[in-house]
């Protein structure tokens, strides 16, 4: 049965596009599939940002070039610029003062995850000031993806804890910080409003997070059981969040079109297309793209330009099974193997002659 090839062109083509997440199991090719994505809209959109939230940064890797906190042009664009943020480090810098620090510190014992939350929101009101027509997240694996999704959540409960501090302890804390002689900034009341600041931005977001005119989650995956696993897991996931998600990408596929005679690759074909065909059949409301397995990585903008091309276009196996030309090369191919196994045994009884 002949089902329709998918292509990512549909991202480039919805203008509305303000924020494109793309995530997946560890290693599928997250960062590669952001990175070229953030390429392609560049071509199409003003300006674009690719943003790292993995901790283990590799935009750095996939672009051969150094990315900081800072938007930083990539090198080849006027237009794509990439950043890379470690939310554990970021929480630092945002309580660069003692009182805010052991605030935060006392807040997130509380309420974990809230000292990220506020790292995540600062960053998303940095990144809203700047005006860039789309915004790609390379996110860290599933888990800590969902978890930045649940952000606003987390924060309005350590809103909530805080009020009830406030009510309990009076002016407490405001006495004591004038008592040390802290100034007005560490009083509860600036605490509140910068809680309550975030609050505003990331709500915003998170608006605009479940338009499905204005963001969308690309799944990366492998044609593997552990990966069909987990985008059926974070499909339900992002559908509890209400975020949309309508395209996955399947990476790594090994196409059966260079009459493949090694007994090993021809056993991950077929276990490979046993998984495609269950992605397609339980995704078939998706855009489904399939991009080859290379010999060698994708590092560097030129291999990204050149790997993007299977972005926009379905993969086309260079030869068809069955036909003359497949025979042709399969016969070459036989031929060649049968010449280096002649030529390996001439050596040999070289060698036994000479002992
Ligand atoms: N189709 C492909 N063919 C060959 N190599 C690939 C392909 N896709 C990705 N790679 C390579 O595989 C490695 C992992 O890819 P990538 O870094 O994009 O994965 P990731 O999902 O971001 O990983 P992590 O979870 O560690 O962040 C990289 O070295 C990349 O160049
Ligand atoms: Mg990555």
């Amino acid at each position: 049965m002949a089902i329709p090839e998918g292509t990512l062109q549909n991202i480039l083509e919805q203008e509305s596009l303000k924020w494109v997440f793309v995530g997946g199991k560890g290693g599928v090719g997250k960062t590669t599939c952001s990175s070229i994505l953030s390429i392609l809209l560049a071509s199409v959109r003003q300006s674009v940002l690719v943003i790292s939230t993995d901790p283990a940064h590799n935009l750095s890797d996939a672009f051969q070039q150094r990315f900081t906190k800072i938007p930083t042009l990539v090198n080849g664009f006027n237009n794509l610029f990439a950043m890379e943020v470690d939310p554990k480090v970021e929480s630092d810098d945002l309580t660069n003062d003692e009182g805010l620090d052991s605030f935060v510190s006392e807040l997130s014992n509380a309420i974990p995850g809230v000292d990220e939350a506020m790292s995540f929101a600062e960053m998303l009101k940095l990144v809203q000031t700047m005006d860039y027509s789309v915004i790609v997240f390379d996110t860290a694996p599933t888990g800590h993806t969902l978890r930045l999704l649940q952000f606003p959540t987390t924060l309005e409960k350590g809103l909530a804890k805080f009020m009830s501090l406030k009510n309990r302890f009076g002016g407490l804390i405001t006495q004591a910080s004038r008592l040390f002689g802290l100034g007005d900034e560490f009083s509860e009341d600036a605490m509140l409003g910068r809680l309550e600041g975030m609050r505003d931005i990331i709500q915003q977001v998170n608006k605009q997070f479940k338009d499905p005119d204005m963001t969308t989650f690309v799944c990366v995956c492998i044609p593997e059981f552990l990966s069909l696993y987990e985008t059926e897991r974070l499909v339900q996931e992002l559908a509890k969040f209400e975020i949309d998600a309508h395209n996955i990408i399947i990476n790594q596929v090994i196409f059966d079109d260079e009459a493949v005679e090694s007994k090993l690759l021809k056993a991950r074909i077929k276990m490979q297309q046993k998984y495609i065909d269950q992605f397609y059949m339980l995704y078939d409301d998706f855009n489904i793209t399939k991009l080859p397995l290379l010999p060698e990585e994708v590092t560097g903008v030129e291999s990204l330009k050149r790997f993007s091309k299977h972005f926009i276009t379905p993969y086309k196996p260079a030869l068809t099974k069955g036909t003359l030309e497949e025979l042709q090369q399969r016969v070459s191919t036989l031929r060649l193997q049968l010449k280096e196994a002649e030529e390996e045994l001439d050596k040999l009884k070289r060698g036994k002659h000479k002992v």
